[in-house]
């Protein structure tokens, strides 16, 4: 079966669904493909938390208002170190403050948004292939049916593990990668909230940080090992430690209950140069990851399509081809800013391997001046809101 459309778009996650979306809002036609059911999709728990910018692309674009009537806008967070809390004021700050709302949600409203505006989009296919200089996607349908798409353009919005990227010649591409020696044990637990905001902990014993969901269920992390096993700890244990990272002499407790989701994330920041290749567009995670810390991934996807769905509508409404080399070197910028945002505040606030007493004593210092002064608190404010001077 052949398909003809104007862009064919490799990962139905946030990225290639808001770019179908966007497309769609100037008539450009797209499909969107991914190898994962949507059920298989709605069941991954990913990061909880939206630049402004990226909680107002969602409502203004007509995409849904659900962010703003079910997120919670978070105005700053906790920075905990030497057992104390010491807030961080966004809204002071930046003027600005986040949404605590879950990746999953995005995409279920991203999802519900295609199809509700009639997009072609086709979960659970298999065997994907790539043409870059006849675009098309070339794959079996979740009905078996072998399917082919072609395509003016192509975008690789295919995750971490991206087959697009491959198409890149070696010769031509640069992928700069940074390993962490640790890792987040990341648990879903069903109990009230500890804290009406997140609070990112340094401590002794390794990084923790208390996030939520809902009234019910509440989203934390701390530092473990790279090959740890999340099926062997007991919920008593992870809740032991925990609390030990978070406590202090102001008495921060957590409120325990059942851990109903327990996964164990890798960190690894990465950049896939450059982002477009003849017919090829990258996007999200297909050219760029970064380590949790800061919530910037889906972030970074979404204000990449912002950008590729503008030099699209150019080149393919306006013949003006010329504007996909602008896309590259414009979401880079923003990219790499976000890749040194991620990388500091992993670095300013896990426990090193190896750490000698001055490195712990140079990260606190490290903390102070972040927190102890205007300056400081404003450099994080503006790379955790996304309000980077332009
Ligand atoms: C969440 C994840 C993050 O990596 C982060 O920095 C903040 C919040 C979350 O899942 O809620």
């Amino acid at each position: 079966m052949m398909t003809r459309t104007q862009v064919g778009i490799v990962g139905a996650g946030p990225a290639g669904l808001m770019l179908s979306h966007l497309l769609s809002l100037n008539g450009i036609d797209s499909v969107v493909i991914d190898n994962r059911t949507r059920l298989e999709i709605e069941n991954t728990v990913r990061a909880g938390i939206l630049e402004a910018d990226s909680a107002r692309l969602l409502a203004d674009t007509g995409v849904s208002d659900r962010v703003l009537r079910d997120g919670h806008p978070h105005e700053g967070i906790d920075l905990r170190f030497g057992g104390e809390s010491h807030r961080i004021d966004f809204r002071a700050l930046v003027g600005e403050s986040v949404w605590l709302y879950p990746q999953t949600d995005v995409f279920v409203d991203l999802a519900n948004a295609r199809s509700r505006d009639g997009g072609d989009v086709r979960f659970g296919v298999r065997d994907t292939c790539v043409d870059v200089d006849a675009p098309a996607i070339r794959f079996v349908d979740s009905d078996g049916v072998a399917q082919e798409v072609r395509c003016d353009l192509l975008v690789g919005a295919d995750g971490s593990r991206s087959i697009c990227r491959d198409q890149v010649p070696e010769a031509l591409r640069t992928f700069s990668f940074r390993e962490y020696p640790f890792a987040w044990f990341g648990i879903i637990t069903q109990a009230p909230r500890s804290a009406e905001e997140l609070v990112y902990a340094h401590s002794p014993r390794g990084f923790a940080l208390i996030s939520q969901r809902t009234e019910t269920h509440q989203r934390m992390y701390f530092q473990c090992g790279p090959e740890t096993d999340a099926a062997v700890w007991s919920d008593d244990r992870i809740w032991e430690e925990l609390q030990a990272r978070v406590a202090g002499p102001d008495g921060f407790t957590l409120k325990e209950g059942p851990i109903t989701e327990r996964t164990v994330l890798r960190f690894r920041s990465f950049v896939a140069e450059p982002m477009r290749y003849g017919n090829l567009l990258l996007a999200g995670d297909a050219a760029h990851t970064v380590p949790p810390t800061g919530a910037k991934g889906l972030n970074l996807a979404l204000a990449d399509v912002r950008v590729l769905s503008e030099v699209v509508e150019r080149a393919l409404l306006k013949n003006d081809r010329d504007a996909l080399d602008e896309y590259g070197p414009r979401a880079l910028a923003r990219v790499w800013k976000a890749q040194h945002f991620s990388y500091w505040m992993t670095t300013m606030l896990h426990a090193l391997p190896g750490a000698t007493d001055f490195d712990v004593r140079r990260q606190l210092g490290e903390l102070r001046s972040v927190t102890g002064s205007e300056a400081g608190s404003r450099f994080l404010a503006e790379g955790y809101t996304g309000c980077w001077p332009a």
